[in-house]
């Protein structure tokens, strides 16, 4: 925006020239976001967009064009909704594909819970609304707040929107809890969305591509009133936090939802047996083109509360409940390129540019090939027509080529040897363990490649990372070629170093005043992180936001990770946490061994303040920080389920006696454990014991 001439400098007829560039501008960001739901600019660079179309507009009212942007609703930039963070997260659900997948679920929840094959096991099925998930809350029975799942933990306040959709209670019918949060899916029946794009087209406005999209565009109109119009609806499935819970029963709790007046799906059922989920399954599949609204699924949910409270979670899932997801939606298009993209460390990994065509209602331009291995075994070729594939939210996939419709000429395709960025040999390495070749072909070129360093540098200022609003690739990609950021540390000396004086390089490389100040902000408001963010941000290889979580939690600081990671005992005490194996654990060392890396840590931490990761609850619980261990037999739980308990309670649960273990659980049979708690002198408790011990935890 910087290089464009400042409004009141415009003439009349540039005025008009730019009008027309804004309009086209802006409706094609609206269709990337509302069709594809993958905006290509900053909610910042939209608004900025659509302000000067309103400033050049007032300064000249006669030439206000007929397709202006200023006569439609656009997306509503996130910012714009107050932040609710969540009492309870709102979790996800892992996925089933299979009838074996549901098998297994079952045959999981009952190892987990050591119950014998024909003791009785009910599950709810309900259908897997596709739409976006709400949670409302109710205060004496008043309904006071309601928000977007946004991240999980803090989502977005759309109170006002909510109350205009008249599945939602204002007031809840008969006794209510003092606090009672109802949380369900909003959705929008195919016959209004077919409605919607009626009135849009008519507007001249863009068309949504699916109602899950609308829905979800119209919960997040700026003008309630808009929403009003847009008669979403909504389903109640689940609930967060509760002052008093109605029922101990998921199906008695959709009962409670509906004597309060809520609508819960018809269609849910108890099954008793895996037999009856999945026929379950069959039935609602053959009528899902008949419902009226789309789903995409179905659920299976453990009924008992009490059980389900056993099970407890993994990561961000219940292991009580699973979605079995119907087949990914398919069609035919054509391979009309093949670029190579470069990671983080170094991957090449092709990706499909295609024939833009619509698979289940979205608009769909680049697939994942994954790898070299996976273009040969498809016999990919540039030209070939291609069977593409989307299934729920995940990245399309090539399923195969329509091998009778090979353009004559077209050949096998040659994976490159060397980076396309940097010109480094790109190798498959061995792995040391096994002798195979690794399926990634990797660019050597590490430190000098620049397309790996933008990568990490994206990747540090990413969402869930650093989360720097305004730092765009381009942006990246720009200052890293002017050698203005290499590391991430760089990013917090930007103002200081270029920002500053009147001759400031942030002029030159083409910042406006106002949007410098808007960076150099936006990165100061993140010198203050948290250790899982953190941990993030680094880019270790393996480590996702789950790890990282782990990896706070266990280590606290930053500089107890570190530390750690320079002693004998490294890889064992990370595989001693739940959720790190092998492989992980071998990689976050290796990245702690590298000096370049541990340099670039201590370059950071001049720069900014990492919040230590809360311990998990301490308050009640008598084991927080302690070491225990399990041995012998337990009869009231299984070993994962007491290992899972003690560890949401704070304990560290290791498979051997030492000097530092706190507390033994032993149950009939325990051996040599128990002769080594005695050397040692730890304390040894049975399984009713423990029990009573963190009863009231
Ligand atoms: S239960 C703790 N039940 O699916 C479990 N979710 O993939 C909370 N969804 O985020 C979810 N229909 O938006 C549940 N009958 C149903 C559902 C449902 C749709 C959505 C929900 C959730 C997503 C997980």
């Amino acid at each position: 925006m910087s290089r464009t001439k400042s409004v009141e400098k415009l003439s009349r007829a540039e005025a008009a020239k730019d009008l027309e560039r804004l309009a086209s501008e802006i409706a094609a960001h609206d269709r990337q976001y509302y069709l594809e739901d993958a905006p290509s600019v900053s909610d910042a660079e939209y608004d900025a967009l659509r302000k000067r179309n309103a400033a050049i507009e007032t300064r000249f009212p006669d030439l206000v064009r007929p397709d202006s942007p200023s006569h439609r609703v656009g997306a509503t930039p996130s910012e714009k909704f107050a932040k609710v963070v969540h009492s309870v997260p709102m979790l996800s659900l892992d996925n089933a594909f299979s009838d074996e997948d549901v098998i297994e679920f079952v045959a999981r929840v009952r190892r987990f819970l050591g119950m014998k094959p024909d003791a009785e096991l009910v599950f709810t099925a309900e259908p897997k609304i596709d739409g976006l998930s709400a949670t409302l809350r109710y205060e004496k029975g008043v309904f006071v707040l309601g928000a977007t799942r946004g991240d999980g933990n803090e989502g977005e306040d759309i109170t006002a929107n909510l109350r205009t959709i008249n599945d939602v209670p204002l007031r809840l019918q008969g006794r209510a809890p003092d606090v009672m949060e109802v949380r369900g899916e909003v959705y929008m029946t195919h016959a209004n969305f077919a409605a919607l794009n009626a009135r849009q087209e008519e507007e001249g406005k863009p068309l949504y591509a699916n109602p899950r999209n609308s829905a979800a565009g119209s919960v997040r109109q700026l003008d309630p009133a808009i929403t009003a119009v847009r008669s979403l609806k909504f389903f109640a499935y689940s609930w967060g936090e509760a002052s008093k819970l109605p029922a101990d029963s998921q199906s008695g709790m959709l009962q409670a939802f509906k004597d309060w007046g809520f609508k819960v799906n018809p269609l849910t059922k108890l099954c008793r047996t895996i037999e009856e989920m999945t026929a379950f399954y069959r039935d609602i599949a053959s009528r899902r083109a008949n419902l009226g609204y789309d789903i995409d699924g179905v659920v299976y949910k453990v009924d008992d509360l009490r059980l389900q409270e056993r099970l407890g979670f993994v990561s961000r899932s219940p292991r009580w409940a699973i979605a079995h997801k119907f087949a990914a939606e398919q069609a035919e298009t054509i391979l009309e390129a093949i670029d190579i993209q470069i990671g983080r460390i170094g991957t090449l990994t092709p990706v499909a540019k295609l024939k833009p065509v619509t698979v289940g209602g979205v608009v769909v331009q680049n697939a994942t090939l994954h790898n070299e291995d996976e273009i040969a075994r498809k016999d990919v070729r540039i030209g070939d027509t291609v069977v593409v594939q989307r299934a729920g939210d995940v990245i399309p996939q090539i399923v195969r080529v329509v091998v009778e419709k090979r353009p004559k000429g077209a050949k096998p395709y040659n994976f490159p040897e060397r980076c396309p960025a940097c010109g480094s040999h790109a190798v498959r390495e061995q792995d040391v363990k096994t002798g195979e070749t690794e399926v990634a072909r990797r660019c050597t070129g590490g430190l000098i490649c620049p397309a790996q360093a933008i990568e990490r540098l994206k990747h540090f200022v990413s969402r869930n990372a650093f989360d720097i609003e305004g730092m765009g690739e381009k942006h990246i990609r720009a200052f890293y070629e002017d050698g203005l950021i290499r590391e991430p540390a760089d990013i917090f000396h930007l103002e200081g170093r270029y920002g500053a004086g009147e001759k400031a390089i942030m002029a030159r490389e083409g910042w406006g005043e106002q949007s410098a100040r808007k960076l150099f902000d936006a990165i100061d408001r993140r010198r203050k992180i948290s250790m899982d963010r953190f941990i993030y941000a680094l880019g270790i290889r393996h480590v996702g936001e789950t790890t990282a979580k782990l990896l706070a939690r266990a280590y606290r600081t930053i500089n107890a990770l570190a530390n750690s990671m320079k002693g004998d005992e490294a890889l064992p005490e990370l595989q001693a946490i739940e959720g790190v194996g092998a492989v992980v654990a071998e990689a976050i060392k290796d990245f702690f061994d590298e000096p370049h890396n541990t340099k670039a840590i201590a370059h950071l931490l001049e720069q900014v303040k990492v919040v230590p990761a809360a311990a998990p609850r301490t308050d009640n619980s008598p084991v927080a920080g302690k070491t225990v261990v399990f041995t012998g037999s337990l009869e009231k739980m299984t070993r994962q389920e007491a290992k899972a308990r003690a560890e949401s309670l704070g304990a560290r649960v290791s498979g051997s006696v030492s000097a530092k273990t706190d507390l033994v659980v032993a149950g009939p049979g325990a051996g040599s454990k128990l002769a080594e708690a005695e050397k040692h002198g730890v304390k040894v408790i049975d399984e009713d014991a423990w029990l009573i011990l963190i009863e009231k935890a």
